[in-house]
């Protein structure tokens, strides 16, 4: 019961880092494979509609989500799109990442411009593009596809010489109807090929065809011997050079390829199997007893939270982990101690400009802020490859999976009042952040509903937000590009000029999210931006003041629409374009008790 749960959790949440980059809470989605694909989707026409059918993520384990396109354990395979009139022109590099591909089939359609590189895809056993418009010559790497089986190019427009094929593998190989030259290179697998595989070029040559090549032109006329001597020495430093040169080059590309395949080989450990990601770094920590000198470096587990039972790193280390999410800032874990003391370990990447010092101090800060709607830091760690924030864990489950997970027959709908109580703990957790960190620029910065944990208990649902406080941590524009805040059209423009309102934004958006059940960012299907929602609220709203906005599951509340629709227009205020016009946190919170209490008067 518990897995199901957990799987359909998974699901939904991939569709929402696809297409929100909202993260927090993925496992096994290999979004270099998605951004290859999109290569095929943004630049071609197609009778499909590759548009409305490529969103979100392609592979759910074994399944594929879109046409065309063939899963395993979340990797693409297949890519099978046979005449349904692709056209236009395929970059030529853009399948690298597509590391397991065994199949790509175009067949029968009107691509054009080169024929596509396959460097690298090791795997590939069936190459079919025949009739399409392709042109240039066959790519020389093809000959290094080990494991290629079918090479299918017939009814093109290409030229040049065909490349030395040689691969035992290769049983099947059609090259016919194109503009190719020269001799067909008499390697053991093209020797045994028929004649049809190769017919109709302009200019092919041998055997298979019947058509013996021209003799090698005639050797020029003798050297006088000196001169011949002088010649041959003048080539021989001439090949010397030339071959040291391409050694050099060569031991250059491979040792490149070599750190690209060591850096990706790591990165899939990482993705493979997620609980030892946090074992693995953790032995090779503790794999130091006793070395003082490296303890020392290693340093101490720094606590905020006096209250909080003790434990010190190696304690730990030797944990066990289970990922509860991976974000755009890094991997949080669920960490069980020895003790078995629970907590949440994140690990921060991507902040390795950060001193020890800028560190420490924010987080030494952020250590003091208690609140019942924030979740509480125990401790942290800097060391400078590694740096750890360990949380309080309260409940796996996060706003966003109780929201949108498992839509459809079965789920157990979240009705008005329990919507309401997790609006106003948001808001007071937010606006408590706003008053003990009111010098920030943006106190919060990454408010979404993946970072809003909720918790159940006797007494109802109980929100806390988390995941806050990084702005100052991330430096640049580009690393602050992974925050929520990221999405308010302050940002999007450009806007150095960043204010608590920013948050605010995230806080309306979060709130619309809560009464419409949609997910921001996927009703136009445009990914950079959560104002679609907004957008559409506010069109729906205007047109006539209407309920069309609300999630189905609350829809038959019908006493209490008014004040759903009186916070859906506090929550369109909140999501402003012109943050100056966006209320405080503060105004937010008395807004709320103030349409609480109309309710209350009215019942
Ligand atoms: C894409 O189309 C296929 C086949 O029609 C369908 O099964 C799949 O659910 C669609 N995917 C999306 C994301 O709409
Ligand atoms: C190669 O393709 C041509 C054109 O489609 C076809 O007539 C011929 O039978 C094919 N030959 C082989 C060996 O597949």
């Amino acid at each position: 019961m518990r897995l199901a749960f957990k799987k359909s959790f998974c699901y939904v949440v991939v569709v929402l880092f696809v297409s929100l980059n909202l993260v927090l809470c993925v496992e096994d989605f290999h979004p270099e494979e998605r951004d290859a694909l999109l290569v095929i989707r943004d630049s071609l026409n197609s009778s499909l509609d590759l548009h409305g059918n490529w969103t979100g993520p392609p592979c759910i384990e074994n399944l594929s989500r879109w046409i065309g396109v063939t899963c395993s354990n979340w990797h693409v395979v297949h890519i099978v799109l046979e005449g349904v009139n692709l056209s236009g022109f395929l970059p030529p590099t853009f399948l690298q990442n597509i590391t397991l591909l065994t199949q790509i089939s175009f067949r029968n359609n009107a691509i054009f411009g080169p024929l596509p590189n396959l460097t690298s895809l090791v795997f590939l056993e069936q190459v079919l593009l025949s009739f399409n418009r392709f042109s240039g010559s066959i790519p020389g790497e093809y000959v290094e596809l080990q494991s290629l089986e079918v090479l299918e190019l017939q009814q093109n427009y290409l030229d040049g010489k065909i490349p030395p094929f040689d691969q035992p593998s290769l049983t099947s190989f059609n090259v016919s109807y194109n503009h190719l030259v020269g001799p067909i290179p008499e390697t053991s697998v093209l020797q045994k090929l028929p004649k049809s595989s190769f017919d109709n070029n302009s200019d092919l040559c041998g055997k298979q065809l019947d058509k013996l090549c021209p003799a090698e032109p005639p050797a020029p006329p003798p050297i006088p011997a000196v001169e011949r001597n002088k010649k041959r020495l003048h080539v021989w430093i001439i090949a010397l050079i030339a071959s040291a040169a391409a050694l050099c080059l060569f031991l250059i590309i491979i040792s490149f390829l070599f750190s690209i395949r060591k850096a990706s080989r790591k990165e899939t450990r990482r993705d493979g199997s997620a609980g030892y990601v946090f074992g693995a770094w953790a032995r090779k920590m503790v794999s130091y007893p006793g070395n003082s000198e490296e303890s020392q470096r290693l340093g101490q587990l720094e606590f905020s939270n006096k209250n909080f039972p003790v434990f010190d790193l190696d304690d730990l280390l030797r944990a066990s982990a289970q990922v509860l999410g991976r974000g755009n800032l890094g991997v949080t874990y669920k960490a069980t101690l020895e003790t078995g003391t629970v907590v949440a370990v994140k690990r921060l990447s991507s902040m390795s400009e950060l001193s020890r010092k800028e560190f420490l101090r924010q987080m030494q800060l952020l250590g003091q802020i208690k609140h019942e709607n924030i979740v509480e830091i125990i401790s942290f760690y800097y060391l400078e490859e590694q740096k750890l924030i360990i949380y309080e864990l309260t409940s796996d489950g996060s706003l966003f999976e109780l929201l949108h997970e498992g839509r459809g027959a079965g789920r157990v709908s979240l009705d008005w009042t329990t919507r309401l109580a997790i609006i106003k703990d948001i808001a007071k957790g937010l606006a408590f952040l706003h008053h003990s960190l009111s010098s920030h620029k943006v106190p919060h910065a990454n408010l979404k509903s993946c970072n809003v944990i909720v918790h159940q208990d006797s007494q109802g649902y109980h929100s806390k937000l988390t995941d806050y406080g990084f702005l100052p941590l991330l430096k640049g524009k580009k690393n602050a590009e992974k925050l929520a805040i990221s999405k308010s059209p302050e940002f999007v423009k450009g806007n150095k000029k960043l204010s608590h309102k920013a948050d605010v934004y995230c806080f309306g958006i979060i709130m619309l999210e809560i009464i419409t059940g949609k997910v921001p960012g996927q009703i136009l299907g445009v990914e950079e931006t959560t104002s679609d929602l907004s957008d559409w609220v506010r069109t729906v709203v205007n047109n006539d003041w209407s309920t069309d906005i609300l999630d189905l599951e609350i829809l038959a509340e019908k006493e209490r629409h008014d004040g759903m629709l009186e916070l859906t227009e506090l929550a369109l205020e909140c999501t402003d374009m012109a943050p100056e016009k966006r209320p405080k946190m503060s105004e937010v919170l008395k807004r709320m008790e103030e349409i609480e209490q109309i309710k209350i008067e009215n019942d």
